[in-house]
């Protein structure tokens, strides 16, 4: 269902040399050997006590290294990198990057008590697909401010008999990104892409009232997240693997900054049965008797209406799970204005200039641009898709002049209501 380029460390291969080889110790390495077993003991070279803490400089240099942006900052540079629309949503996000990254500098830079800050923010995203939800979060932490970022997809992790999906590789993919030092992952981001997958009861819930049949898996993931999004020694694998037999790596997770990200589809469905009094134990104020189109898949929440724990809880999640999110981002679906922005700025401005290269001069008339648009509107798929919707109608004459050395002007033209093109 995702597109976007999920960085996917499992695809790295072992690194030579991990492997521990069976020959025999040299006197050189048995004097080392023993000063390590003393050092662990507390006991130095001369007798004197090692310092419990030794300041990891690669954290310092990381956490110095971060840029200093404010939060309107990173939204400029979200604009420069092609983001678009989703205003309210920005604000939400950008603030907490920007207290993430704050929060890191007192900690590891002024060496502030952890008492004396507040604890990391955690994020849950939710709104309609195509809507910038996982582009947001990788353009803001993986690309703007670079810390050690994973976008894991959460869906195997719900699948009943999926061997070896354990919660905890989620820490490995993320210690892979951050140079397999333990340290630097403690300061990463785990996005949790696809988060709603995990719901317990999901169909019940959301097709057929208030959810009673539990998913016994479902239910196992959220446990075990419910330790790691809050603060936990949590034990990984150092390799994504199947075989238990395999050297682990304890991260502790007080640091790491967990986004989930969900469309939730089918959740204003839940939030209408709520309002109609449906649901017993809630009772809904006069004012709340909006309701929503619920065979709309691109639904508009308000903050207020999402922030609910028990909507959650019909959606099939644990509430203490919820609850470790801080603060619930809705999305909007993206309006025509911005669609088209997103198509002219990013993927028209990219083809003209692939094309350009070609020696072919591309023209993309309005009505079209236009016509492009509507299509998008009408699939609710928002800006997903936009740009291979537009690459179908250029295929034909890529085909024929990409690499000809030919000058050419392509042209998109309304022929009634089809998209045609031609080269003149
Ligand atoms: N607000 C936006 N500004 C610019 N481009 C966008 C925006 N939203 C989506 N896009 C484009 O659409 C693509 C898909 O968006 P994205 O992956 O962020 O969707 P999503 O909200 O995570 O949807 P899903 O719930 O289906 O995962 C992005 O890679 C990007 O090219
Ligand atoms: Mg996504």
């Amino acid at each position: 269902m995702t597109d976007t380029p999920t960085k996917d460390p499992t695809s790295t291969t072992k690194e030579p040399g991990t492997g521990r080889s069976k020959k025999r110790r040299t006197s050189a390495e048995d004097k080392e050997l023993l000063s390590e077993i003393m050092m662990s003991l507390g006991i130095g070279e001369q007798g004197t006590p090692v310092p419990q803490e030794t300041p990891n400089r690669k954290i310092e240099e990381l956490v110095a290294g971060l840029p200093a942006l404010s939060p309107r900052d990173m939204n400029e540079k979200l604009q420069q990198l092609g983001y678009r629309g989703q205003e309210r949503a920005r604000r939400a996000v950008t603030l907490m990057a920007y207290r993430h990254v704050s929060r890191l500098r007192w900690l590891f830079l002024d060496k502030r008590n952890e008492n004396e800050i507040g604890g990391k923010q955690n994020l849950l995203l939710l709104g309609p697909t195509g809507s910038g939800k996982t582009f947001l979060i990788e353009s803001l932490f993986g690309s703007i401010l670079k810390l050690p970022t994973v976008i894991v997809d959460v869906t195997p992790f719900s699948e009943t008999g999926y061997v070896g999906q354990d919660p905890n590789n989620i820490l490995t993919r993320l210690y892979h990104v951050a140079d397999r030092d333990p340290e630097l992952t403690q300061v990463g981001i785990i996005a949790l892409d696809e988060f709603d997958k995990l719901a317990s009861n999901q169909n019940n819930a959301v097709f057929a009232g208030a959810g009673t049949t539990k998913d016994i898996t479902g239910m196992g993931v959220q446990r075990e997240l419910l330790k790691m999004l809050e603060a936990a020694d949590v034990t990984a694998p150092v390799e994504m693997t199947h075989s238990s037999y395999v050297e682990t790596v304890t991260i502790n997770t007080r640091n790491i900054a967990f986004i989930g990200i969900g469309a939730f589809s089918g959740f204003a469905g839940i939030v209408n049965r709520f309002r109609a009094g449906k649901v017993a134990g809630f009772f809904s104020s006069a004012a709340e008797k909006r309701r929503f189109d619920e065979t709309a898949i691109a639904v508009d929440l308000d903050p207020e209406e999402v922030e609910n724990v028990a909507y959650f809880q019909t959606y099939g999640f644990l509430p203490e799970l919820i609850a470790r999110f801080h603060r619930v981002v809705p999305f909007a679906p993206l309006d025509r204005p911005v669609l088209r922005e997103i198509l002219l700025d990013n993927f028209l401005k990219k083809a003209i200039a692939e094309f350009r290269l070609e020696n072919i001069e591309l023209v993309v008339p309005d009505e079209v641009v236009d016509h492009l648009v509507s299509a998008a509107v009408k699939r609710e798929t928002g800006a997903r898709g936009l740009n291979t919707f537009l690459f179908t109608f250029l295929e034909e004459q890529a085909y024929s002049w990409f690499g000809s050395g030919v000058e050419k002007t392509v042209e998109l033209f309304m022929e009634g209501e089809r998209i045609r093109s031609r080269a003149v």
